[in-house]
């Protein structure tokens, strides 16, 4: 009997392109690039002080000094953009987040000299109020509960104060209503016209911000975020949210955290023709540290197919806490 004879006869055989390595090269989807990361950073006061954060490996808190090597190193590796969070000193907090919008706060200092060392490194900002409130809550406490317009009044106010200091982009990451909008009119009125907003419009309330409270010491004293953080088990919403925050002027909308979220992603981009960011949150990153540090999984395989799958479902750009390790596995990009 001929050899040929043996096999199937199939018009279809997806394996034919997948036998060496420049034929699936040759078919590949998607490719993650250095020009898709964005580098989440944080701030502290001091100098010459860098701590590592307990449950985020080789991830740490640096006093602005430090953080400007650490940025110029990020530069270096093609990084285009980084994401900054402060750490407060608990006697600046109070129930407004006064400290949130003070020209000299640290927020502002910092802007400002990564604007004169690193001029071409994009700026984003988190326009919130946990860093720097007594509460740890993204808004002013009243009776125990969250005031929405208020609480807009005060990150218009930061988010000039952070467009003054040179922020490029603006990102509003509180999800009050309405925030959007109040902070276009804010930047426009204050001649702030070219800073975009980086809007967080699907903000889920998760237990996957842990160890990002961990390092901004910022955890809720009191309750949950549910009332102002979309809950996970909605996806039509985010698309409310998303529409809305369109509507009232944002230029960049994004999913938040990523991973347990790709269909939410996913959904956004047939939406919308604005870019959509996910956000590769801080329990995101500790799950797959700890289980590598175990040996239990492949730390730089798990990395890139996380992080290729974010992209895959419609990520333009992602916040990772991974972004350096990232782009020194990647090809330069262009
Ligand atoms: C708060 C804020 C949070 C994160 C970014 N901005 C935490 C929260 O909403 O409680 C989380 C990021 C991460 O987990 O990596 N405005």
């Amino acid at each position: 009997m001929s050899s040929t004879t043996e096999h199937l006869s199939l018009l279809h055989r997806p394996r034919r392109l997948r036998r060496t390595a420049s034929l699936r090269r040759m078919v590949r989807e998607t490719q993650l690039t250095v020009n898709d990361l964005i580098y989440p950073v944080f701030v502290m006061e001091g100098e010459n002080q860098q701590e590592e954060i307990p449950s985020m490996p080789e991830i740490y808190r640096y006093s602005l000094d430090l953080l400007l090597k650490e940025i110029a190193d990020a530069a270096n590796l093609g990084i285009n953009a980084v994401a900054l969070f402060p750490l407060i000193p608990t006697e600046k907090k109070d129930n407004a987040g006064t400290e949130s919008h003070n020209p000299d706060g640290l927020v502002q200092r910092t802007i400002k000299a990564i604007k004169q060392e690193i001029p071409e490194m994009a700026v984003i900002t988190d326009v919130a109020l946990d860093p720097f409130s007594t509460y740890g809550h993204d808004g002013i406490v009243k009776d125990g509960k969250i005031l929405n317009d208020e609480t807009v009044e005060v990150l218009v106010k930061q988010a000039i104060s952070q467009a003054e200091a040179g922020a490029d982009i603006v990102a509003p990451s509180d999800m009050m209503d309405g925030r959007v909008g109040a902070i276009r009119q804010g930047l426009d009125d204050a001649g702030y016209f070219d800073v975009g907003i980086l809007a967080y419009s699907a903000k889920y309330a998760s237990a996957y911000y842990g160890p990002f409270r961990d390092a901004l010491e910022s955890a809720p004293q009191f309750g949950d975020k549910q009332t102002y953080q979309m809950n996970p088990a909605n996806s039509r919403e985010a698309i409310k949210e998303v529409a809305l925050d369109i509507a009232e002027g944002a230029d960049i909308v994004m999913v938040k955290p990523a991973l347990a979220y790709l269909d939410i992603i996913g959904r956004i981009k047939e939406y919308t023709n604005l870019p959509v960011a996910a956000y590769n949150v801080s329990g995101e990153y500790a799950m797959v540290k700890a289980a590598a540090e175990q040996g239990w999984i492949d730390e730089k395989q798990v990395i890139l197919e996380t992080l290729t799958s974010m992209k895959r479902a419609g990520a333009d750009l992602i916040l990772t806490y991974f972004a350096k390790q990232v782009a020194l596995m990647l090809p330069k990009a262009p």
